[in-house]
C-alpha cells in the first residue's frame, strides 16, 4: 500500500504517530515560508503542512509547484492543530499532518470542472459529463454513489434473507414490450436479424417462475429508446423480482418491508406499515394523477353538477357535453396570487391543454368574487364555496374540459401551487401504493387499446367477464409504488392461463400469427404447468434520486446519458468502420 491511512480517518487518537497519506490537492495556500494543502480522497480531507522546521527545505521548495488536483504522497507526524485553528466542520479538523517526506505521484492540467469541496457554483453540466472523472471526484457525487451502493446492497441483503435467488437474464434477446422503442443490435451471423436489448427482464422472469424457481431477484439493466426527462434515462437499472403462488397483497407486503428497512437505514425514518393504498380511480379523482404527491393536500374537487346550474357558458356547456368541471382550493392563495399571478397560472395550464382557468377569490365576508361572478346566482356561489370548503383568503381555481384534460391540467396546477406556496417540506418522504390500474388505455391516435402496464398483466377476478364487452372498465391486478409523486416501482400479477393470454393479445390487436411469432415461447411455456405468479420492478435510479433528495436522474448514475441519449465523455454513440457494417450486411442511408 502506498499509504497507511486515508484522508478521512485521522484524529486526536493518532497524534504523535507517523503516517503516510495519498490523495488529491483539493486546495493549497502559500504562506511564504511554507504551504498548507487540503488533501482529499474518497474518505475525506486532511490538512497537510509543509513548514519548517518539520519539513526539510528542499521539500518545501518542491511543494511550491503543487496545483489543484495534483496527486501526492506525504509522510509525517500527526499533530494537534495550534490553539484556535481547529476546524469543527471537518472530521479530521483537530489535527494536521506535518510533512517530512513527499512524493509527487502525478500532475494535473488545470481542471475545467473543479472537484473542490468548497466550490459553491455547480459547474456547467456538459463540462461535467465530458470530464466525468473530475466531476465524480466532487464530494456531492461521491456521496450519491455511496448512497447508491448502500441502497442496492440493502436491497440485495433484504431479498437474500427472504429466500430470493439472483438469476441473470440475457441482454441480447427478443423484444419485450414495455411501451417504449427497442434498442436493436444487428446480428453478424444471421444478417438481417436483430436482437433487441431488454426493456425489462419481464418474460425471462416469468419463464423462471414456470421453471419452478419460486422467488427471483436481479439488479437488471433495462434499455428504452424513449423521450428523456429529468427522471428518465435510456439505460437504467431495476431491482426486478418475481414470485410464484402469490397475490398482489403478497408482493406489496414484501416491498413494504423493503421500504421500511431502507428508509430506516438511509434516512433514520420510522415508516409505519402497511403503506397506504388507494385505487387508480380514486387517485385520478382526488389528484388527477396515477402517482400523486401526497406530501400535501390540495385535492381536486368535482363541481360538474353545480357548474351545470350556472349561466356561465364555459361551465354549463362543458357539463352538458359530458365533460367535467373540477377545481382546487388554493388555501390562502388569494394573497399569494395577484391578477398577474393568476394570468401566469392560466398560461401554465394552457400548456396542458386547458382552454382557460376560471377563478374566484374568497373575501373576508366569505363571498366569492371574480370577473365571472355575475354569471352565478349568490345561492349557487354559496354552494360552490361550501363544496370547496372555502374560507376567507382562499383562491378557487377551475378547469372545465373533458376528463383527461381536467386531470392533466389540474395535477400540473396542483404541483406548481404546492411548490410555489411551499406546502410541504422538500425533505419529507411519502410512500404509498396506487392499485387496480385499468387493464387498457385507449390510444386516441392509433384508435386502439394498448396495455396500461404490459400485455402479461392479469385482470381482477371480477373483471374477466367484461374483458371483451367493456375493456375500458376492466381493472388489473396491478400496483405502483409512489414516492413523493414519483413512480418508484410498478408490477402486476400475471396471466398464467394461455387462453386468457391469447384473449388479451387479441384485444391489443396482436393476432394469433404475430403472437406466435413474438411470444410463442411464452404461450407454449404457459401450457406446461405455469404457476400463478406476479412481481414488480423498482426503478433504482429513481430511488437514489428520491432518497438522495436530488432532482436529476443523471446525478444518480456514474456515467449517464444526455437528453440526446449520448455519452459526452466517450462520445457514444459513434460511427463504425465500413468493414463492420459490411460484416453486418448493413448499408447506411443517412
Ligand atoms: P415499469 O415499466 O413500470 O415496469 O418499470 C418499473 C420501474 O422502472 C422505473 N423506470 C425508469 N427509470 C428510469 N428511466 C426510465 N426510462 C424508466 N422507465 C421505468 C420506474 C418504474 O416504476 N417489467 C415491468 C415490471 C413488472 O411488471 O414486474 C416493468 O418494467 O421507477
Ligand atoms: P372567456 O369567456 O374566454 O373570456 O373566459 C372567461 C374566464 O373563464 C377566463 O378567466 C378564462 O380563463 C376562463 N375559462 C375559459 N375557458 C375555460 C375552461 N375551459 N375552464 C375553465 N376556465 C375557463
Amino acid at each position: 500500500m502506498l499509504r497507511t491511512h486515508t484522508c478521512g480517518e485521522l484524529g486526536r487518537a493518532q497524534v504523535g504517530k507517523e503516517v503516510t497519506l495519498c490523495g488529491w490537492v483539493d486546495s493549497y495556500r502559500d504562506h511564504g515560508g511554507g504551504l498548507f494543502v487540503d488533501l482529499r480522497d474518497r474518505y475525506g480531507m486532511t490538512q497537510v503542512v509543509f513548514n519548517p522546521p518539520d519539513t526539510p527545505a528542499d521539500i518545501i521548495d518542491e511543494s511550491k509547484q503543487l496545483r489543484a488536483e495534483y496527486v501526492i504522497q506525504v509522510t509525517g507526524k500527526v499533530s494537534e492543530r495550534p490553539a484556535g485553528m481547529a476546524n469543527p466542520k471537518l472530521s479530521t479538523g483537530e489535527i494536521e499532518l506535518r510533512v517530512t517526506k513527499f512524493k509527487l505521484l502525478n500532475k494535473s492540467l488545470t481542471p475545467p470542472v473543479s472537484p473542490n469541496a468548497n466550490a459553491q457554483d455547480m459547474p456547467n453540466e456538459e463540462l461535467r459529463l465530458e470530464h466525468r472523472y473530475l466531476d465524480l471526484r466532487r464530494p456531492a457525487m461521491q456521496r450519491t454513489l455511496l448512497l447508491r451502493d448502500r441502497i442496492v446492497k440493502g436491497m440485495r441483503d433484504y431479498f437474500a434473507e427472504q429466500g430470493f435467488i439472483d438469476v441473470e437474464t440475457p441482454v441480447l434477446g427478443r423484444s419485450t414490450p414495455e411501451g417504449a422503442r427497442d434498442y436493436l443490435v444487428p446480428s453478424r451471423v444471421s444478417q438481417g436479424s436483430f436482437y433487441a436489448l431488454p426493456q425489462s427482464p419481464q418474460l425471462y422472469k416469468q419463464i423462471l417462475m414456470m421453471a419452478g424457481y419460486d422467488r427471483y431477484v436481479q439488479v437488471a439493466r433495462c434499455f428504452r429508446d424513449e423521450d428523456l426527462r429529468a427522471d428518465r434515462q435510456p439505460e437504467f437499472t431495476q431491482l426486478d423480482l418475481e414470485m410464484s403462488f402469490v397475490e398482489a397483497d403478497d408482493v406489496i407486503g414484501v416491498i413494504d418491508g423493503l421500504v421500511k428497512e431502507i428508509a430506516n437505514d438511509v434516512l433514520d425514518l420510522d415508516v409505519k406499515l402497511p403503506l397506504p393504498r388507494m385505487t387508480y380511480d380514486e387517485a385520478m379523482e382526488r389528484y388527477g394523477h396515477d402517482a400523486p404527491d401526497l406530501r400535501y393536500g390540495l385535492e381536486l374537487v368535482d363541481c360538474t353538477d353545480l357548474a351545470a346550474k350556472s349561466d356561465f357558458r364555459v361551465f354549463s356547456s362543458v357539463a352538458a357535453s359530458g365533460g367535467r368541471v373540477r377545481a382546487i382550493n388554493a388555501k390562502k392563495g388569494a394573497e399569494h396570487y395577484s391578477r398577474r399571478g393568476i394570468d401566469a397560472l392560466t398560461e401554465y395550464v394552457a400548456g396542458f391543454g386547458a382552454k382557460g382557468l376560471a377563478w374566484f377569490r374568497v373575501e373576508a365576508d366569505g363571498t366569492l368574487t371574480s370577473m365571472i361572478a355575475k354569471n352565478f346566482s349568490p345561492e349557487l356561489l354559496k354552494e360552490f364555496g361550501a363544496r370547496l370548503k372555502a374560507e376567507p383568503g382562499d383562491l378557487l381555481l377551475f378547469v372545465a374540459d373533458e376528463w383527461k384534460i381536467t386531470c392533466k391540467a389540474l395535477y400540473a396546477l396542483r404541483t406548481k401551487i404546492g411548490a410555489e406556496m411551499k406546502l410541504f417540506d422538500p425533505r419529507a418522504m411519502h410512500f404509498s401504493w396506487v392499485v387496480e390500474f385499468p387493464m387498457f388505455d385507449f390510444d386516441d391516435e392509433e384508435k386502439r387499446w394498448v396495455a396500461m402496464h404490459h400485455p402479461f398483466t392479469s385482470p381482477r377476478d371480477q373483471d374477466f367477464a367484461i374483458l371483451d364487452s367493456n375493456p375500458g372498465k376492466a381493472r388489473a391486478k396491478a400496483y405502483d409504488l409512489v414516492i413523493n409523486g414519483s413512480e418508484a416501482g410498478g408490477g402486476t400479477i400475471r396471466i398464467h392461463d394461455p387462453g386468457v393470454q391469447q384473449q388479451v393479445f387479441s384485444l391489443l390487436g396482436i393476432d394469433e400469427k404475430s403472437a406466435e411469432e413474438r411470444f410463442g415461447f411464452l404461450l407454449r411455456a404457459l401450457k406446461y404447468g405455469a404457476p400463478p405468479h406476479g412481481g414488480i420492478a423498482l426503478g433504482i435510479d429513481r430511488w437514489i434520486m428520491l432518497f438522495g433528495g436530488l432532482d436529476n436522474i443523471r446525478d444518480c448514475i456514474a456515467f449517464p446519458k444526455t437528453q440526446r441519449a449520448s455519452d459526452l465523455m466517450t462520445g457514444a454513440p459513434g460511427a463504425v468502420e465500413p468493414k463492420q457494417l459490411k460484416e453486418l450486411g448493413i448499408k447506411l442511408n443517412v
